[in-house]
């Protein structure tokens, strides 16, 4: 997320355990920093299970892309025990905290790549997915390349699979509640500062001055600076441009003041 203030703050979160890091605690602090920001996550998580469930049944092979710590493969698993999934992402930090959750779960396997190659399907230990998911990741991508990826995903769908993007989708044409909402979202994040919650940078903070992710951010932050951003086009421009890659529905099935969950059909 970019809309992060400059930290001035001693870390007050250190998840580790005598010696061993607690990977749990890790995941439970990305979550609680992501929620500050988007307080209905779990229910954009939610709906976009459902849909899973509706569209491609109870036992999934899914790609969670630009997986960060494994978020949706952590709920993938509670909801639906059969499932099985690869997360796709770039982030060393994120990547360690996601292997270190799963160890040991041979239903998960993470890959390290670049949405933004041309190959980076070739990473994929599957040639087909029924569902490849992903949330609060693809406005890091300006709208040609995310253009370009919506055409490889047309391609690694099956037929009768589904894609969904749960992101920050404003849309242009309402100026006036766009702004409203953003400040009420401003008061919302200020108030989970004020109740414990770390912000964007804060929490990096603390990750860099974790003996175990301290190399791995140092890496993150060399590949990416402070934050990507793209251009944030709306739900309709996605909707659109998938139809136009290859799928044949697709549309918005769930949406707050400045996000939506769009779904797309092969
Ligand atoms: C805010 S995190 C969201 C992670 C997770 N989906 C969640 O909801 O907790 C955005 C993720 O997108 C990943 N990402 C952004 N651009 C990427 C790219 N070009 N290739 C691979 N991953 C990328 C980042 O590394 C980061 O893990």
């Amino acid at each position: 997320m970019s809309e992060s203030t400059t930290p001035a703050v001693t870390p007050v979160v250190t998840p580790a355990v005598a010696g061993a890091t607690d990977w749990r605690a890790w995941q439970r602090s990305w979550d609680r920093q992501q929620e500050a920001y988007l307080p209905d996550r779990e229910e954009r998580f939610r709906v976009m299970l459902d849909m899973v469930e509706a569209l491609v049944g109870p036992e999934p092979r899914v790609l969670d892309l630009a997986c960060g710590t494994g978020s949706i493969t952590d709920r993938l698993f509670k909801r639906f025990p059969k499932a099985v999934s690869t997360g796709v992402d770039l982030d060393p930090a994120l990547l360690a905290i996601a292997e270190g959750t799963f160890a040991g779960d041979d239903r998960v396997t993470f890959v390290t790549a670049d949405l933004k190659d041309p190959r980076w399907t070739d990473a994929l230990p599957y040639d087909a997915y029924d569902a490849v998911l992903t949330a609060t990741a693809l406005h890091w991508l300006h709208s040609g390349p995310l253009a370009e990826l919506y055409g490889q995903l047309a391609l690694l769908v099956r037929d009768g699979g589904v894609f969904m993007n749960a992101d920050h989708m404003p849309d242009p044409a309402t100026p006036r509640i766009n702004a409203a909402d953003r400040e009420q979202r401003h008061a919302q994040m200020d108030r989970a500062k004020a109740a414990g919650a770390l912000d964007w940078a804060q929490w990096w903070e603390v990750a860099a001055n974790d003996p175990v992710l301290a190399a791995p951010t140092a890496e993150r932050f060399r590949i990416y600076g402070e934050h990507a951003d793209g251009d944030t086009p709306p739900a309709a421009w996605h909707a659109r441009v998938l139809r136009e890659k290859g799928f044949a529905e697709a549309r918005t099935v769930w949406a707050s003041p400045s996000d939506a969950l769009v779904l797309a059909l092969k």
